[in-house]
């Protein structure tokens, strides 16, 4: 009896999702950002978030993380309790050495050894004692998903953390976030404006408009490259047009950044015109 309860807790524990949010609203005065989000995610699923600039993208992070306490409760929100998160900024505190930033806050035994590994995990293993004032910004945001993972978190949420880095490096954090996700297996739910890096790391792409999730794309890519291309052409092609960014192929590959293929649904706040290599929302 006993033994068949433990077994029914277990199984009831893989099939609960890592996050379930049901008929999540948030208001600001009397603008509705979000308008009843219904979403889960598996444990161990990463998942990416699209939407134009505004579209409130990040309201929906913050209200996951738990950092926004007027999020209404019309709903539910079920997140798990180990949790971390990624900004576009790494957030190190400079005047701490990056072994000092990443063990900052943790605990449990032998946190300096933990953080050691967390930071040779990410290519940093002889830069422990280093300031982040001595750091690029891409190794900054190395640290910053080592401090994030020394964790192991169940879930790991991230907005827009490449936004910052120039195309190659972009790339390079994609392949060690691959990796990093492959070892730690948290949900992941990724905010940003990329298309293609959206295509390359999730499982999963939703669409964030008008208050709602308006789509919600399995991500299948096939082994064979030419297939595989195919697809990513098919599903780039079906991102842009509900972000509503021309999805004429050549003229996408036009606005694209030569190297990452990024197109950006944001606008140059300064101009209200697309940046360089990026594509008006
Ligand atoms: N504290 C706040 N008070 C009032 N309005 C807010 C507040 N925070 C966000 N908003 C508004 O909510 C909307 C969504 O903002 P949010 O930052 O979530 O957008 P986003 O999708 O992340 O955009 P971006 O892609 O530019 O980062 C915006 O119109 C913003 O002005
Ligand atoms: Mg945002």
């Amino acid at each position: 009896m006993a033994q068949n309860a433990e077994r029914l807790n277990t199984a009831n524990a893989e099939n609960t999702p890592a996050v379930s949010v049901r008929r999540l609203v948030r208001r600001f005065g009397i603008r509705t950002v979000l308008n009843g989000i219904d979403l889960e995610i598996r444990k161990g699923e990463f998942v990416a978030l699209l939407g134009r600039s505004g579209s409130g993208k990040s309201t929906f992070l913050r209200a996951l993380a738990g950092l926004d306490h007027d999020v209404v409760g019309e709903g539910q929100l079920h997140v798990p309790s180990s949790l971390s998160v990624v900004f576009q900024d790494a957030r190190l505190l400079p005047w701490k050495r990056l072994i000092d930033n990443v063990t900052f806050g943790l605990t449990g035994l032998d946190a300096k050894g933990r953080a050691a590994t967390a930071l040779r995990e990410v290519g940093l293993a002889n830069r422990e004692l280093s300031w982040p004032g001595e750091l690029s910004g891409g190794e900054q945001q190395r640290v910053a998903l080592a401090r994030a993972l020394v964790r192991n978190p169940a879930l790991l949420l991230a907005d827009e953390p490449f936004g910052a880095l120039d195309a190659l490096t972009r790339l390079r954090m994609h392949a060690l976030l691959r990796r990093l996700c492959q070892h730690h297996q948290p949900a992941v739910l990724l905010v940003t404006h990329d298309v293609d890096e959206a295509i390359h790391l999730a499982q999963r792409i939703l669409i964030l408009d008008e208050g709602k999730l308006v789509r919600d794309l399995p991500v299948d890519l096939p082994e064979h490259s030419q297939e595989r291309e195919h697809e990513i052409a098919r599903i780039r092609r079906h991102l842009l047009q509900h972000l509503g960014v021309n999805a004429d192929p050549i003229e996408a590959q036009t606005l694209a950044d030569p190297v990452s293929g990024q197109i950006s649904t944001e606008k140059n706040d300064a101009t209200g015109e697309p940046p360089r290599h990026r594509a008006a929302a």
